[in-house]
């Protein structure tokens, strides 16, 4: 004891404890980071053939043989199999002509093949998997889901989810319509413009709470009126001024005419 006591003054011992504490760190990092991200097993192995046969055929010439990337694409390894269903799924993949914004186009294939090329991707390298099935039954607290939504996600999507204009020629689309699994996935994945947001920023219950939030004010409707397109207060400041305000003129210009 005497002797450690006595060597903790040397003046190598803060350097050696440094590099022990970063070691430590480091250690600890890759441990976590390892058990968070393991690779995908539900697939089949056909699925994975016949997944990569259709990627040849239909991905590669942008996204580059095994994945890899080229100019026109980028690299797939390590999107996961949620990014591949959400991007076929909604029918932004295969991309058809180059845009600030891949385009939402009907969808070219099928639930099999999409499975199929999910599998691929995903045998890649891991990534976000499709999303647990308990957490799209829409039966979360619509509450909370609101909150988060509207600190996440209104500053481009809108308060009412009815979308918004970017930069640069790209836009959040509006949020009607789509189907709770892709809702999950555009979270999970972040398309293009859109940040990921992963089980640490919002948890898959809150995940589970958007997408209530979500379905509930899109079965709401508008019951105080016409919603003017729920763009915001600018739209609908604009339009008490110009009708509201018109209809008080036009008033009062009848009203004294008739006194003259
Ligand atoms: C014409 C070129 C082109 C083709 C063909 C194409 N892609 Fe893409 N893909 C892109 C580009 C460019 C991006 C990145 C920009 C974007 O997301 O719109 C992209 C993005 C993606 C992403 C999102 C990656 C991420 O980081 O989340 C996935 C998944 C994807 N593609 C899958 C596919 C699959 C599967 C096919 C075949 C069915 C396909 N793509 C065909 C050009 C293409
Ligand atoms: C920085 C702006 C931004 C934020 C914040 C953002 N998004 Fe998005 N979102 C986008 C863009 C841009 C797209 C379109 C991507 C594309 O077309 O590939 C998008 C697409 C989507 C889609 C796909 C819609 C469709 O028509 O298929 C959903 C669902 C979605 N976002 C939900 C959310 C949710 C829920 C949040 C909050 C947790 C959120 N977004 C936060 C920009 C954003």
């Amino acid at each position: 004891m005497k002797a450690l006591s006595q060597k903790r003054r040397h003046p190598l011992a803060v350097i050696a404890l440094l590099v022990m504490g970063l070691l430590m760190t480091g250690g600890l990092y890759a441990f976590i980071n390892a058990s968070q991200a393991k690779a995908d097993t539900s697939y089949s192995a056909s699925d994975v053939s016949e997944g990569q046969k259709l990627f040849v055929a239909n991905c590669a010439t942008c996204h580059g043989m095994g994945a890899s990337g080229t100019a026109a694409g980028p690299s797939l390894v390590g999107v996961g199999a949620a990014a591949v269903d959400f991007q076929v799924g909604t029918g932004r993949m295969p991309m058809q002509m180059n845009g600030p914004q891949a385009q939402k186009k009907p969808v070219q294939f099928n639930a099999d093949q999409t499975k199929q090329l999910a599998a691929y991707v995903a045998s890649l390298g891991p990534g976000p998997a499709l999303p647990d099935e308990a957490m799209l039954d829409g039966k979360g607290d619509a509450t909370h889901g609101g909150e988060l939504f509207r600190v996440n996600c209104a500053m481009c999507h809108n308060a009412a989810a009815a979308g918004g204009a970017l930069t640069r020629g790209k836009f959040a689309p509006s949020l009607a319509g789509v189907s709770a699994q892709h809702i999950y996935e555009a979270m999970a994945t972040g398309p293009q413009n859109m940040p990921v947001f992963s089980d640490a920023n919002i948890s898959p219950e809150g995940k589970r709470d958007i997408i209530t939030f979500l379905q509930t004010i899109e079965s709401q409707g508008s019951p105080g009126g016409n919603d003017l397109g729920s763009l915001g207060p600018v739209s609908e400041g604009l339009f008490v001024w110009v009708a509201g305000l018109g209809v008080i003129i036009a008033f009062t210009i009848w009203l004294t005419s008739r006194t003259s």
